[in-house]
């Protein structure tokens, strides 16, 4: 089966009203055509707005967080229905550091999940193992227990509309990338874990993304293996011209194989 591919920048906790802008006027005339690949922003709540105002017809906004209930005495969440109300199409669920950092966990990300879908925002679902586990050669249980807790309750038709992004822990902003070889394996697994978890037809269907120091220099690589369906670029993706390389590369790259 043929998958879209699809490249995510998450600006993380960069970039005022006014740099946000910059980087929309630059890239927007320069995305290549939405048939050929998903291009994707996930920025800070604050310029949400001014992002979605300006996106071109081949770049989505996304934002990076939200909450799981609609509304209520929550002081400084924003809820699914806030982020749908100004049209912005995709969010970032369980990112590594919300959950080292801001007490996200399975049971909050599996709610995410589903106030997610429920509102048509497509989620970003991130995963991945720490060094500690990795090197104690955990991972693939690491894996397979956030899908079964993450995913609970989901049916396939909802699970082929996630994108879910494998972030190694060790490989975020460290520099340290995954090799093509161990990124492919652990998309792989994660691919068969869904198949274990609903069908081939859903396993099949839904996008894998590989994230973690993912640059111009290494991205060719990464998007020609067979199970890397995209990529979520944290740092790289706050560069206008690297962003564009980066999604021309992912086009080039799925075209060839
Ligand atoms: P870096 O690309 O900066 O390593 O960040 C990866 C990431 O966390 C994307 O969500």
């Amino acid at each position: 089966m043929r998958r879209k591919p699809i490249i995510a920048g998450n600006w993380k906790m960069h970039k005022t009203r006014d740099e946000a802008l910059q980087f929309i006027y630059a890239v927007s005339n320069k995305v290549p055509s939405k048939n050929l690949v998903d291009s994707v922003i996930c920025a800070p709540f604050t310029v949400l707005r001014c992002l979605v105002k300006r996106q071109g017809d081949n770049l989505r906004i996304g934002a990076q967080n939200m909450h799981y209930l609609d509304s209520g005495a929550y002081t400084g969440e924003i809820s699914a229905p806030m982020l749908k109300a100004i049209d912005v199409s995709y969010v970032i669920i369980g990112h590594s550091e919300r959950r080292a950092m801001f007490n996200e966990t399975d049971e909050s990300v599996n709610k995410k999940l589903h106030k997610a879908l429920e509102y048509e925002l497509v989620p970003i679902l991130c995963i991945g193992e720490t060094l500690e586990e990795r090197e104690k050669g955990v991972t693939e249980e690491v894996l397979k227990r956030q899908l079964e807790l993450d995913l609970k309750g989901l049916p396939a038709e909802q699970v082929k509309e996630i994108v879910i992004a494998y972030e190694p822990i060790w490989a975020i902003g460290t520099g340290r990338t995954a090799t093509n070889e161990v990124a492919n394996a652990a998309c792989a697994f994660i691919r068969g874990e869904i198949a274990r978890l609903y069908d081939e037809e859903t396993a099949q269907a839904v996008r894998i993304q590989y994230g973690g120091s993912v640059k111009v220099s290494n991205i060719d690589e990464l998007m020609s293996m067979p199970e890397i369906d995209g990529c979520l670029i944290g740092g790289a993706s706050l560069k206008a011209d690297a962003f564009i390389q980066m999604v021309q590369s992912a086009v080039n790259n799925k075209a060839a194989n």
